[in-house]
């Protein structure tokens, strides 16, 4: 497999993308997760591309990701908005994020900010947002399969940066979010987890689980891009209350956080120096 840093099709899908915008440059992209869309109101639209306009691209097949690249102003600053992802358990290919990735690699992306949708393991209730420290992989999958140079051997031991997360953190106290921080477990999907797993994956020490994030993750770091991620929590995990999990539930619960997240990102926008 190829790393996709400089095949045709990247190289398609950057022309593509600064022809409908000329000079612009942005260092921060964010992915926002099911459900997230509204993190991007009142924002300044410069070019939304629809992803079947982009070479390479996936088309996303889930509800509450509406498949645009959105080339925006936000306090001031250009970033690159991507409403919605592909997951793992569309096609059970952990890579479908990679022509995304490396595209925004040639962009001179430099952060990534991914938000999810997920259920809480323990400490964080649903409506509330929590910043990832750390991944647990329980899909056994990786990205970088079959890809064939040394930097597949990515280091995973700061796969979120300290820095970037000191800000977000530094933004929420600024505001009043009260910021939760933890452990995000990757589960393959789409079904949800059974109650015994939910109870293994807290034993195993994660504080919340979801099934994105972790190859977005993983593939950014491989490029080199510096790595920040929030969880909205939408739900207790199976098994710890009485309430039927569904991807609706997941929908109408991610709206209410979605003014939270765009206060944090706001405020992270604030620090780059670009
Ligand atoms: N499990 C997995 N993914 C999810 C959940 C969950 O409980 N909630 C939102 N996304």
């Amino acid at each position: 497999m190829e790393n996709n840093d400089n095949t045709a099709s990247a190289q398609a899908a950057v022309a593509a993308i600064r022809s409908r915008a000329k000079g612009f440059d942005a260092a921060l992209a964010l992915i926002l997760g099911s459900g997230l869309d509204a993190v991007t109101d009142g924002v300044e639209v410069i070019a939304e591309i629809p992803y079947a306009d982009i070479p390479g691209f996936p088309s996303t097949g889930v509800s509450g990701h509406s498949g645009s690249l959105i080339l925006a102003m936000m306090n001031g600053k250009a970033i690159y908005v991507l409403s919605g992802r592909i997951h793992y358990y569309e096609q059970g290919d952990a890579s479908a994020m990679l022509p995304m990735i490396s595209v925004l690699n040639s962009l001179g992306v430099k952060v990534l900010v991914l938000t999810n949708a997920a259920g809480s393991l323990l400490n964080s209730a649903p409506g509330s947002v929590m910043l990832i420290k750390d991944y647990i992989n329980f899909t056994g999958q990786s990205p970088l399969f079959g890809l064939k140079d040394n930097r597949r051997f990515v280091s995973m031991s700061e796969a979120y940066d300290k820095g970037i997360s000191d800000q977000i953190k530094q933004t929420a106290a600024g505001a009043g979010i009260q910021l939760a921080q933890g452990v995000y477990a990757w589960m393959a999907g789409p079904q949800f987890e059974t109650p015994a797993e939910i109870k293994a994956i807290r034993m195993m020490g994660a504080d919340a689980v979801g099934m994105s994030t972790v190859p977005e993750t993983i593939l950014a770091r491989y490029f080199g891009i510096k790595v920040a991620a929030l969880s909205v929590i939408t739900n207790y995990g199976a098994g710890m209350d009485d309430a039927r999990l569904s991807h609706d539930q997941t929908l109408s619960y991610a709206p209410k956080t979605a003014a939270d997240v765009r206060t944090l990102i706001n405020g992270l926008l604030g620090y780059l120096n670009t």
